[in-house]
């Protein structure tokens, strides 16, 4: 499983990328246009805070394939790094996703919703392919189910493509996605915490500490013993 922030929040960025093992982020337009500052000093300030190495997910705008491709280019002047071009899957998407591939950029097709159109987006050369879980379950439909369908059909027909599943908004859809093999997923910040989150867990670390104290005492840890030696 590979974790990615969806969000364009510096600070929450630097603080989930010291504590968990987060491999990237991902960003789009409305995230970006979240912020209300520029959007370039937002994309590089993002890259400057998890480093060249780390993925970084952008979305092109424009709704033609000559223009995705632009926007494309100028990204990967400007941004740099690890880059991945999102690109929607609509059919000028798509073509964009083929031109792109040939010259060599990475992919990630977004807004999907149907198995077929990660099949074809993965078919025409994404590195990725990002359903959107809860926006699909809104509709009264099974986002989980998408996301199964997805790891299939990528199966079935031997594609590298990988799944990074979006639009959470709890734990029990990451968790389902994670049940049927999703290779990766992306959350804001909160969500992310909310993983480790547990009551009992809590209850215990304080219990742990304070049966503790009352033999040793409140400054007496652990390395206590090894420094009088
Ligand atoms: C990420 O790629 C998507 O743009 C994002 O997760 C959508 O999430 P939302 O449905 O919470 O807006």
């Amino acid at each position: 499983m590979k974790y990615f922030l969806d969000t364009a929040d510096i600070k929450a960025i630097a603080r989930l990328y010291e504590l968990y093992p987060i491999s990237g982020v991902t960003t789009n337009p409305t995230i970006i246009s979240n912020e209300n500052r520029d959007y370039l000093e937002i994309l590089r300030d993002i890259r400057n805070v998890i480093g060249d190495e780390s993925m970084l997910h952008v979305q092109t705008l424009s709704t033609n394939a000559e223009t995705m491709i632009k926007e494309a280019e100028f990204l990967k002047e400007v941004i740099g790094g690890n880059l991945y071009i999102k690109i929607p899957v609509i059919p000028e998407g798509i073509k964009a996703i083929k031109i792109l591939k040939s010259k060599g950029m990475k992919i990630t097709a977004t807004a999907i919703f149907t198995p077929q159109q990660a099949l074809m987006a993965a078919v025409a050369g994404a590195h990725y392919v990002a359903p959107y879980v809860n926006r699909i379950d809104n509709i009264s439909c099974d986002g989980f189910n998408v996301v199964k369908e997805i790891v299939l059909l990528l199966n079935n027909y031997n594609l590298d493509t990988k799944v990074l599943a979006a639009s959470f908004k709890n734990v029990q859809q990451i968790h389902n996605v994670a049940l049927v093999g999703g290779h990766s997923i992306t959350a804001n910040p909160d969500l992310i915490d909310d993983l480790l989150k547990h009551p009992l867990t809590d209850w215990s670390v304080d219990k742990f500490i304070h049966d503790w104290e009352k033999i040793y005492g409140d400054k007496k840890m652990i390395m206590y013993n090894l420094h009088k030696k």
